[in-house]
């Protein structure tokens, strides 16, 4: 590993620094310094909310860190010296590539808690995992039109499910067959050939078993100390983009909603004191490995602002978002701006470091060297070999060197 000399050098206590705002002690080990001086340990702050973008390109070892966090929220020990998390959170990840299955199965008891599920049709080969089926009557019509790759306001398909949904919701007709019926009794309103086009279309995605009025609620993927892992590789993007952003809102809304019965409780107008927990979802984490292919070619924007209203209001509620990419640039700038950790791997293409230099959520380092070559904040973050990368966190002194730490359980993204 190639380690920096690096000024002003950060001041560590007991041989380790912890990136973040700290409150009760939750955190997650990270990694290690890579930098000139003593062996320091790396931790990120679990204690409140955070949203981080994690850059670089192809294999430098992004998806590996991704994975490191995940295992340390769903590690079965409260207090180790991977993790210690004291407060009730849950993750969920989006796999694209079905490359985190292998997490939980590295020993008879593995040492953290994952459960895989799947999109009917989709079912990976000799993997245990779980069909899940989504609620008709949980979709929106902005996400009838997100799975039906359609314009919602202008193109006359959206038009019929923004008018059917809204029946079928007040005549509590919640299978997926009541919603076509109620487009095809819309009669003369809308053209014969849109309804026999919605129609059909509804109608080959219920045949694909997508949805199911008594399907899995999104809350069940939501529990504490355990990961539910989404594998995707396969899926059609408008299927997939369904689930991601119809989890991101459910998810959104349940913490909304488990925020206010906690603040009630607190502020003791809800009788008896609740935890908030029994009713609803705990702090959740969302963790999306390859971002950029999870934004739909069409409805981009519907997507786009779900994302940044979750990672702008989020942290108001108990929810954190992680994600990855090899392209800072394809990001938006909205997204890039909430960012309180933003974490890069090796990068060659100038445009992308630019991006990363310009968004750097604290102080960049003032002096660096190798060897005694000074180097740029940009060749620095150039030469980084596999596993290391640079970090930088808004409530911390400056940009740190970090080699990420060794994933302990199995990680998939290798070529096979
Ligand atoms: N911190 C690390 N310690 C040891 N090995 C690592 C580390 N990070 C990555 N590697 C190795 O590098 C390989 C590639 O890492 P990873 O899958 O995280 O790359 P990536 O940046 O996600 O690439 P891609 O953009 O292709 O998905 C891993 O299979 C692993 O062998
Ligand atoms: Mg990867």
């Amino acid at each position: 590993m190639i380690k920096f000399e690096v000024r002003p050098r950060v001041s560590a206590i007991d041989k380790r620094i912890v990136l973040g705002e700290t409150r009760r002690g939750d955190r997650a080990l990270i990694g290690e310094m890579a930098e000139v001086g003593p062996t320091t340990k790396v931790f990120l702050s679990l204690d409140y909310e955070h949203v981080v973008g994690i850059f670089g390109k192809r294999g430098s070892g992004k998806s590996h860190l991704l994975g490191s966090l995940v295992e340390a929220l769903a590690w079965h020990e409260v207090n180790s010296d991977l993790a210690t998390v004291t407060t009730p959170r849950g993750a969920i990840l989006f796999d694209l590539l079905n490359i985190f299955q292998w997490m939980g199965s590295s020993a008879e008891a593995p040492p953290v808690d994952t459960r895989l599920y799947h999109v009917p049709g989709y079912a990976p080969p000799d993997t245990q995992s779980t069909a899940i089926r989504l609620r008709p009557q949980e979709l929106n019509p902005e996400d009838w039109c997100l799975l039906l790759g359609i314009d919602g306001l202008r193109e006359p398909m959206g038009q019929v499910l923004y008018e059917a949904v809204p029946i079928a919701r007040t005549n509590k007709r919640d299978r997926l067959e009541d919603l076509i019926r109620t487009i095809s009794d819309f009669g003369v309103r809308f053209a014969p050939e849109t309804i026999r086009a919605v129609v059909q279309r509804l109608t080959s995605y219920g045949s694909l078993g997508l949805f199911d009025k008594d399907g899995l609620t999104l809350r069940d993927l939501c529990r504490d100390k355990s990961a539910s892992v989404l594998l995707f590789a396969g899926v059609p993007e408008d299927v997939r983009s369904l689930y991601v952003f119809l989890t991101l809102r459910r998810v959104y809304e349940e913490r909304v909603h488990a925020s206010q019965i906690e603040k009630a409780s607190l502020l003791g107008k809800a009788g008896t004191v609740v935890s908030a927990y029994e009713h609803s979802i705990p702090k959740m984490w969302l963790f999306i490995d390859e971002a950029q292919n999870i934004i739909p070619a069409r409805n981009a924007s519907y997507a786009i602002d779900m994302l940044v209203r979750y990672v702008r209001e989020g942290r108001n509620f108990g929810l954190s978002l992680c994600f990855t990419t090899q392209q800072p640039s394809a990001i938006d700038n909205r997204i890039m701006s909430q960012l309180d950790t933003l974490v890069s791997f090796t990068l060659t293409v100038p445009a992308d470091l630019t991006v990363i230099q310009n968004n750097l959520k604290n102080q960049a380092p003032r002096e660096i060297t190798r060897q005694g070559r000074p180097l740029s904040f940009q060749d620095a973050v150039r030469s980084m070999g596999v596993g290391q990368c640079m970090v930088s966190n808004i409530d911390s002194e400056r940009a740190v060197f970090i080699k990420a730490r060794e994933r302990l359980t199995p990680h998939g993204g290798f070529e096979a």
